[in-house]
């Protein structure tokens, strides 16, 4: 279990503090897809910068299985595959499996290479797979750099926006592989806006409004007391954020 307690984040930009994410405290067990979800700017990606330690937090601890992981050694952390905003999550001059090796033995991985295979399969990617990853569409290099996180076998999934801007085939794909990564008892935390995704992948929506970190439960619960009747999960998620 991820323990978080009081973290916040205060930018300083030209003289100016700015709070991207005000102090909140919540666990996050194994086992279920955790979704940040709130306007642009509420300070989704900061958290997840937070938890996977590319951002000193102002206050704040995180524990894993009770073990500190932010005053502790690197050591001390678990094993965190990470995919972030934008296209720079892999290197381009490699190919598919190339960078599965890469990533791998930077965290003194061998013999994943069956665990590799899998990904490479269930991701739709065989095709590519001699394909230095600069020559890809940007699906397909997203979905690479889902290939590279998942086959760490990491205790702590992070996933920024995973599904921004790709087709809805292959956003079906990448629901579907985190969906199936529930089962191997991860910590998964999904930052999206994409409510397709809430709606068929998340078991906690955790909503994120000018810093503040409010989780909701599920998206039917949220639907259910939101939705003014409406199936639909963008109609509850207005009616919250403009509450
Ligand atoms: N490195 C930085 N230095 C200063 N301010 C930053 C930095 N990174 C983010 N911010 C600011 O922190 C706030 C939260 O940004 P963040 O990227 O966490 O939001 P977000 O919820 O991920 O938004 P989006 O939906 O657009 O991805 C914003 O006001 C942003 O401008
Ligand atoms: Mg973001």
């Amino acid at each position: 279990m991820l323990s978080i307690h009081n973290l916040s984040k205060t930018y300083q930009v030209n003289g100016k503090y700015l709070e991207a994410v005000k102090p909140f405290s919540m666990d996050i067990v194994p086992g279920k897809v955790y979704c940040f979800l709130g306007p642009n700017g509420a300070g989704k990606t900061t958290t997840i910068k937070m938890l996977c330690g590319l951002v000193s937090p102002t206050t704040g601890t995180i524990a894993y299985n009770g073990r500190d992981i932010i005053g502790g050694s690197w050591i001390s952390r678990p094993k965190t595959g990470a995919v972030l905003e934008g296209a720079r999550n892999i290197n381009w001059r490699l190919t598919v499996p190339e960078n599965i090796d890469y990533f791998c033995g930077l965290h003194g991985l061998s013999g994943h290479r069956i665990r590799a295979e899998q990904y490479i399969q269930m991701l739709g990617l065989e095709n590519h797979k001699n394909t230095e990853c600069r020559y890809l569409s940007r699906g397909n290099q997203q979905k690479v750099a889902l290939a590279c996180a998942l086959t760490l076998d990491a205790e702590v999934l992070l996933l920024d926006e995973p599904t921004l801007g790709l087709d809805i085939e292959i956003a079906r794909a990448i629901m579907e592989v985190i969906n199936h990564e529930k089962s191997k008892n991860r910590i998964i935390i999904v930052s999206t806006h994409d409510t397709e995704f809430i709606e068929l992948a998340a078991d906690e929506v955790v909503l994120f409004k000018n810093g503040i970190l409010k989780p909701l439960g599920t998206p039917q619960e949220i639907m259910a007391k939101h939705g003014n009747g409406d199936n639909r999960f963008s109609t509850a998620y207005l009616q919250l954020i403009r509450s």
